[in-house]
């Protein structure tokens, strides 16, 4: 994938469930690039939030980018129903699969970009066989499973450490960076390289979220 400048994908996760037609009318006026959309099982994470048919019923109503970060066990037995469902990029959790390569081929089969997602504790290097043909990486920078989480600040130096491999490469994978963001993180992260921020409470929890993402997009 290829991006001129940086993107900005809100997590609906924080958003108000009960105006979600409205929040996606606010997000499709905004200056949002892509629709972040947080996919919890209550296994993977100790959270469960949404699936298929709610990924459907958002989909009728954008045309930005579905970005679907998908936090379950046994990713492998859903990846066609969530592209079904209207997914653009499916991301899934090195953590959760034992056949990387395998899944990552079947996200590309649907017609899907593919993205892998690595947690704080787990380190760049174990991705080194996986970047060549991922379109994107996603760095969390919190523990998986909730919004509003404090930004752990060693993914920094993962995007920084991820970067200088891409370069060294020449890779094509983007960088997404997911938990904690604000204009400070998000600034330090862009400058160490990621493409991509997503924000869930930042954005849907400050007095005018069309404002905070125009603000995320000058960084
Ligand atoms: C956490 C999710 C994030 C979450 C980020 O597991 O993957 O996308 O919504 O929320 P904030 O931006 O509030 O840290
Ligand atoms: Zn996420």
């Amino acid at each position: 994938m290829e991006t001129k400048s940086h993107l900005v994908a809100p997590s609906l996760l924080s958003s108000n469930f009960l105006e979600l037609a409205n929040e996606i009318d606010m997000l499709n006026k905004s200056k949002a690039d892509w629709f972040h959309l947080d996919i919890m099982d209550g296994r993977f994470v100790p959270n469960i939030t949404f699936g298929f048919e709610i990924i459907k019923q958002i989909r009728t109503k954008t045309q930005k980018t579905l970005d679907t970060h998908l936090m379950i066990v046994e990713p492998e037995k859903y990846i066609e129903r969530f592209r079904e469902a209207g997914a653009d990029i499916i991301t899934v959790h090195y953590e959760a699969s034992n056949h990387l390569h395998r899944l990552i081929y079947q996200i590309k089969e649907t017609g899907a970009k593919a993205g892998v997602a690595i947690n704080p504790h787990t380190p760049i290097c174990v991705l080194e066989e996986t970047l060549p043909f991922v379109d994107m990486v996603l760095i969390m920078s919190v523990n998986p499973g909730f919004g509003g989480q404090k930004f752990i600040t060693t993914a920094t130096d993962k995007v920084a450490k991820l970067d200088r491999i891409r370069k060294k490469h020449k890779y094509k994978f983007l960088i997404e960076v997911d938990g904690g963001v604000n204009l400070d993180t998000g600034k330090i992260l862009l400058s160490a390289g990621a493409n991509i921020l997503v924000a869930g409470s930042f954005i849907f929890g400050s007095e005018n979220p069309t404002k905070t993402i125009e603000q995320l997009k000058i960084l």
